[in-house]
């Protein structure tokens, strides 16, 4: 008897299943592919419980007649291509014959299909890859495949998936590169009967302003370049646009969303002069490149291709980007953004020093002034609101402001203090942190903090994605003193901050705060802490900050009631000390 065994189709389905549906976004990209393979102009994808009841995508492509319909859920059954020779040169997103195939071993299909102009349609049922049923149907001019209870089969893996939130999610994410990939196609997205995007067709940087907010639309410029067989089109964000998260980069080749170091390295390399490290630009880019010379079959989920020339494919993306970056660079940037500020001060700064150093050409020279008339309204206005910082700095501190101690401000970011036992230099953003942090975590789980009533509610317009994440995030933020209501698709107006936060940044700070706490809420499982935590970053005084000696006083006082004065809520050491021991000894007393 021999031990090995082939085995049966529907088991190896199951098993191909594994690599191709990891999720259910996994099956709403195999789906809208296939949509788009088939030529729809409007493609609608019907979601329930986050895709774990329902995953439905409807089209109003080319259909299938009866017998394809049968053979589509088939393995290796695809009409997309022939033989080998067409393997080197895929020009559609699908091409295994396998999604169908892989989805329906795993859930519960109902496959509806006509071609356009036939009398008749069929419906087609199939439970955990057995076929059920096939009969006709009134003709619907396209394809409609519903997937019910993913996974039902498998429980090992039904239980692996995540909340429905998450779920979604990642079904919108993938939605919106779909969107973005193809500007001219209508697109309708429905999340448990609440229409999430109902997208018509438009131009690309209608698209952006649709998908992320119409402040886009001011802040991208349009990029082109071609060589030989290459050519790159798209958009990429300017400075306003940087951001402190990825999220907002996308690429296609050929249309086809992929996930791609050598294009991504390019972006950045190409923004490298006006970008530090962990920041992100935001673009949305389409690589054109002949089939032959890229290699679409590497990754199970297709989301990964091979160039055959990449050095090629890197210098020409760097090069065709570099110039437009050149453009970014001159952008007079708006005001609502913390990184101008840094930009102007900075600015000013050099200003400043300007004789000295060599001048600068005349032209950036009026563009800095023009900037620096600006920055001095802002600085007006934000002087008074520093005035009325401080006051409610008073008003909190249950610790009157100690009387007599020197304290002293270093490089407009640390506080020198005298203590008994010697010296001690503060941090003083980090210090505000800990502070801020632990006021939140406090107010979040005993009792709420009481909030600042604004005398301008603040409306600010979120991307869909933000506009969830703040949703799940709200009632905590209700407890620290947010007051905000829903005002239209994915916009929010801010009546109330919390009590003692500054003013003037809420909508820089409410993003940030979203930002923050997606990054956070990777390494820390509790939300009220990544909430907390997010919040205290972004609402405390900033290095640069200046402050006055009472406001000193009060940091320093309010520093030493907290649980853990000397460590950051990330670990950041808040107090250096200097004994008195140390510093004698280094002037050779001891
Ligand atoms: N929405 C649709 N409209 C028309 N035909 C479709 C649709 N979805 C699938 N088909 C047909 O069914 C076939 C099988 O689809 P399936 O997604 O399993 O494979 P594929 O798209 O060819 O390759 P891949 O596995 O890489 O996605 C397709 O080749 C296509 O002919
Ligand atoms: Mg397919």
């Amino acid at each position: 008897m021999s031990k090995i065994r082939i085995l049966p189709e529907t088991l190896t389905n199951k098993i191909a299943a594994g690599e191709v549906v990891q999720r259910p976004a996994s099956v709403v990209k195999e789906l809208m592919e296939n949509s788009i393979d088939a030529e729809a102009r409007t493609i609608t994808v019907i979601i329930k419980n986050g895709g774990k009841s329902l995953i439905q995508v409807v089209d109003d492509g080319n259909g299938m007649d009866r017998d394809d319909l049968l053979l589509a859920f088939e393995r290796y059954a695809t009409s997309k291509i022939k033989d080998e020779n067409d393997l080197s040169r895929i020009s559609t997103l699908g091409f295994r014959g396998e999604a169908l195939a892989s989805i329906a071993s795993v859930s519960i299909v109902d496959a509806v299909s006509g071609v356009k102009g036939d009398m008749e349609a069929y419906e087609l049922k199939i439970v955990g890859g057995e076929f059920k049923d096939i009969r006709p149907h009134s003709n619907i001019g396209g394809t409609s495949i519903s997937i019910r209870n993913l996974f039902f089969n498998v429980p090992a893996r039904r239980k692996f998936l995540k909340s429905a939130e998450i779920e979604l999610k990642n079904i919108i994410d993938i939605f919106r590169k779909f969107a973005l990939a193809y500007p001219e196609k209508s697109f309708v997205l429905i999340h448990n009967d609440r229409e999430i995007y109902n997208l018509r067709p438009s131009d690309l940087a209608d698209r952006i302003a649709e998908l992320y907010s119409p402040e886009y639309r001011k802040n991208i410029v349009e990029v082109l370049g071609e060589e030989r067989e290459l050519s790159i089109s798209g958009f990429i964000g300017n400075l306003n646009l940087i951001r402190s998260r990825r999220g907002e980069q996308t690429f296609f080749v050929n249309r086809r969303y992929v996930s791609n170091r050598t294009l991504s390295n390019a972006v950045i390399s190409a923004y490298r002069s006006v970008i530090s490290g962990d920041e992100y630009p935001f673009y949305c880019l389409n690589l054109m490149i002949p089939p032959d010379k890229v290699d679409v079959n590497v990754h199970p989920a297709k989301m990964e291709v091979k160039f055959r020339e990449d050095y090629r494919v890197f210098q020409f993306v760097k090069i065709s980007i570099g110039k437009y970056v050149e453009e970014v660079k001159k952008s007079i940037p708006g005001f609502d953004k913390p990184r101008i500020w840094e930009y102007y001060e900075t600015k000013r700064g050099s200003g400043r020093f300007a004789e000295e150093k060599d001048g600068e050409r005349k032209v950036t020279a009026e563009i800095a002034r023009l900037k620096l008339e600006d920055a001095d309204n802002r600085s007006q206005v934000w002087k008074e609101r520093a005035k009325k910082f401080s006051e409610h700095l008073k008003e909190e501190s249950s610790v009157p402001p100690g009387v007599g101690i020197p304290v002293f401000q270093f490089a407009e970011r640390y506080i020198i203090t005298q203590v008994k036992s010697g010296l001690v230099i503060i941090d003083q953003h980090v210090a505000h942190e800990r502070i801020l942090y632990e006021a939140a975590l406090k107010a979040v789980t005993q009792g709420s903090w009481k909030p600042q009533q604004l005398l301008f509610p603040q409306v600010i317009e979120l991307s869909a994605e933000d506009f969830s994440v703040l949703l799940e995030i709200l009632p905590y933020l209700n407890k620290i003193g947010f007051r905000m209501r829903e005002f239209g698709r994915n916009t929010i107006v801010v009546d109330a901050v919390p009590a003692g936060m500054r003013w003037g940044r809420e909508s820089t700070i409410i993003k940030e705060i979203i930002d923050t706490y997606v990054e956070y809420r990777k390494h820390e499982s509790s939300a009220v802490k990544s909430v907390a935590a997010s919040y205290a970053c972004k609402a405390a005084i900033k290095a640069g900050d200046k402050l006055t000696e009472e406001e000193m006083i009060n940091l320093v006082d309010r520093l030493f009631t907290t649980s853990n004065p000397y460590f950051c809520p990330h670990g950041r050491p808040i107090i250096v000390n200097l004994s008195l021991d140390e510093i004698d000894k280094r002037f050779k007393r001891k």
